[in-house]
């Protein structure tokens, strides 16, 4: 079973692109809508909030958990991984592994995988902006992966705080779009009225107002589509490792939650595209 896990509804957007591409498996997926936003909250906070639930997602069956949250990607990936996965696979014969969702964006924005071609492959001193929460803000993830890969990028961060919460209790699309139009002013601002030559929605919540960025955004510059990339990385890492590819009959997903199960389910499925029923996760 592959597990896939946000704070809220921002990774159905990763989730609906998966299953997409991938048919036949067992998808377990996991929103904390009792604890979210994370992006506000403090980093230490996110990293328990974010261990605790891939340890359900471990305990529902899980070996492979995604953690479609730029948020926990950014501030917890790389800490989980080090610290805490080694203690979980001791003694353990079948072997877990937590994936983000940050460097399949970063490796398509620079085209280097970092293990393979440190060169710098982007020709042109391109300019990148990055919408997303706080903390992923503050963590400078994104500058810093995509430096480490293209030293001659420029990337210009806006933090849209209010924007999850927002989304999450059912704003109007007339407020969040306004909201939008002031966090993309404030950016523009900030680069000096330089348009940027790509965009990266850095939180999956904001793929479910994708469309509002693009008429905020002037001269139709590129959004890069987080969802797709994660998708074909996926697709590509499951090639390599099949041991945590199980084909099944029929495409099944359970969708577990903290919060309140009717309420997610109904919110669940607008921002889903089709009829979902979330579970309430035990404790
Ligand atoms: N979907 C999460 C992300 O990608 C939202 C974080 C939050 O809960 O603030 O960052």
């Amino acid at each position: 079973m592959i597990g896939l896990f946000d704070s809220g509804f921002g990774g159905l957007t990763i989730l609906r692109a998966v299953v997409n591409a991938l048919p036949h498996r067992h998808f377990l997926y996991f929103g904390d809508h009792a604890t979210v936003p994370y992006g506000n909250r403090e980093r230490e906070d996110i990293y328990q909030l974010t261990l605790n639930a891939v340890e359900h997602m471990f305990n529902y069956g899980c070996c492979l958990v995604i953690l479609a949250c730029n948020t926990s990607t950014a501030t917890s990936l790389r800490r989980l991984q080090q610290e805490w996965l080694p203690l979980i696979n001791n003694n353990n014969h079948q072997q877990r592994r937590i994936l983000g969702i940050l460097v399949p964006i970063v490796e398509a924005i620079t085209d280097a995988k970092l293990t393979f071609n440190n060169s710098k492959i982007l020709k042109t001193k391109q300019l990148i902006a990055v919408f997303a929460t706080k903390q992923t803000v503050l963590s400078n993830a994104y500058p810093l992966e995509i430096s480490k890969r293209a030293s001659e990028v420029t990337v210009i961060q806006q933090a849209c705080p209010q924007l999850v919460d927002l989304i999450e209790t059912g704003a109007t699309k007339k407020k969040l779009f306004s909201l939008v139009c002031h966090y993309v002013d404030v950016l523009l601002e900030n680069t000096k009225k330089k348009l940027p030559d790509i965009v990266i929605l850095g939180c999956t919540h904001y793929n479910l107002i994708a469309d509002l960025f693009a008429t905020a955004l002037p001269n139709n510059i590129e959004i890069l589509s987080q969802p797709n990339l994660v998708t074909h990385s996926l697709v590509d890492y499951l090639r390599r490792h099949p041991e945590f590819d199980k084909l099944t009959t029929t495409t099944s997903i359970q969708f577990l939650t903290t919060g309140d199960p009717n309420r997610t389910s109904l919110f669940g499925s607008i921002f889903f595209g089709s009829s979902i029923t979330f579970e309430k996760m035990k404790q």
